[in-house]
């Protein structure tokens, strides 16, 4: 088996990706700006240093492509990394892609071309990651401090799926990268879920009351840049749930199922699992 890098090595897809990889039999290099000193297979990358890619890229058959986050223009920072992953003969390249695309950034679909004409260039575009709903992400912790979602999609649904879901999806064609692959997959849970339903099946599973407080996406986007996040992605993010609320990203794909011969977890398993979110 070809040994894989997993960019993003520490985050929460690619942690997984690298834990399930391992327990596969397959040789995973974790690669990120922090690496785990404790990890002998760990290897710094960052995707603003181009002298990192190289290294993280030699002697690996596969490689997860988890680009700069909180980008709106990704492709600058990855384009080299893309001639680097071609140069070191790398057969498959797995991008986490959004099912999602921000409406201010249209290299991400420029990026997801980009992959896919590379050899063995797979996007997964995967729906929003029930990992939403945990600490540190904004939305979790106002939940937290306060019992509220703040939303302002309405009632809209999005295929809301689980990140170990996306890793096992992505293990799936990393593990044999012979494998019949297409070179899109839309990633996503088992079925369309809006904030009030997902505030219901929380307060149901924890006994943990959650309220949802209906906001406009100007005060959603000054919420996330409150957060941290900055002012182009806040605004992008918030702009997103407008689509949401309008009914365009109600969309699921039997995709996991295919991938992995395993139906995706439903929120309602995600939220046992992460119970002590909500008890603690
Ligand atoms: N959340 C959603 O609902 C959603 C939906 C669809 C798609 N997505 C996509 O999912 C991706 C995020 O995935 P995730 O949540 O699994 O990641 P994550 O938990 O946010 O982790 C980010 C990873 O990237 C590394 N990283 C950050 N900055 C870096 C840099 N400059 N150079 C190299 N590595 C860097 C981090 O490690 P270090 O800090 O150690 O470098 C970490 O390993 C984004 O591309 C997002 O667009 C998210």
């Amino acid at each position: 088996m070809s040994a894989v890098v997993v960019t993003g090595g520490t985050g929460k897809t690619g942690k997984t990706l690298v834990r399930v990889l391992r327990n596969a039999g397959v040789r995973a290099r974790a690669a990120s700006r922090n690496p785990a000193g404790a990890d002998p297979d760990a290897i710094r990358f960052d995707w603003n240093d181009p002298t990192t890619f190289g290294p993280a890229l030699d002697g690996m058959g596969g490689a997860f492509l988890l680009a700069p986050v909180e980008s709106v223009d990704p492709l600058p920072l990855v384009e080299p990394f893309l001639r680097e992953a071609r140069r070191a003969g790398v057969r498959r390249l797995v991008l986490l892609g959004s099912a999602i695309v921000l409406p201010n950034a249209p290299s991400a679909m420029e990026l997801a071309a980009r992959v896919q004409a590379q050899p063995g260039g797979v996007v997964l575009r995967a729906s929003g990651f029930m990992q939403n709903y945990l600490r540190p992400h904004p939305l979790a912790r106002h939940m937290h401090r306060s019992g509220e979602i703040r939303t302002a999609a309405g009632d809209g649904k999005l295929g809301w799926v689980d990140a170990r879901d996306i890793a096992a999806s992505a293990a799936a064609l990393l593990t044999d990268l012979e494998r019949d692959a297409r070179s899109d997959y839309l990633i996503t849970g088992p079925h369309g879920m809006s904030y009030p339903q997902a505030a219901r099946i929380i307060t149901a599973k924890t006994g943990r009351e959650i309220r949802v407080r209906r906001i406009t996406e100007k005060e959603q986007a000054a919420a996330y840049r409150a957060s941290g996040m900055p002012t182009e992605f806040a605004d992008a993010l918030a702009a997103v749930e407008r689509g949401i609320e309008e009914g365009r990203e109600d969309r699921v794909s039997t995709a996991v199922l295919e991938l992995t011969g395993r139906p995706p977890r439903a929120f309602a398993e995600f939220v046992s699992d992460h119970a002590y979110e909500w008890t603690q």
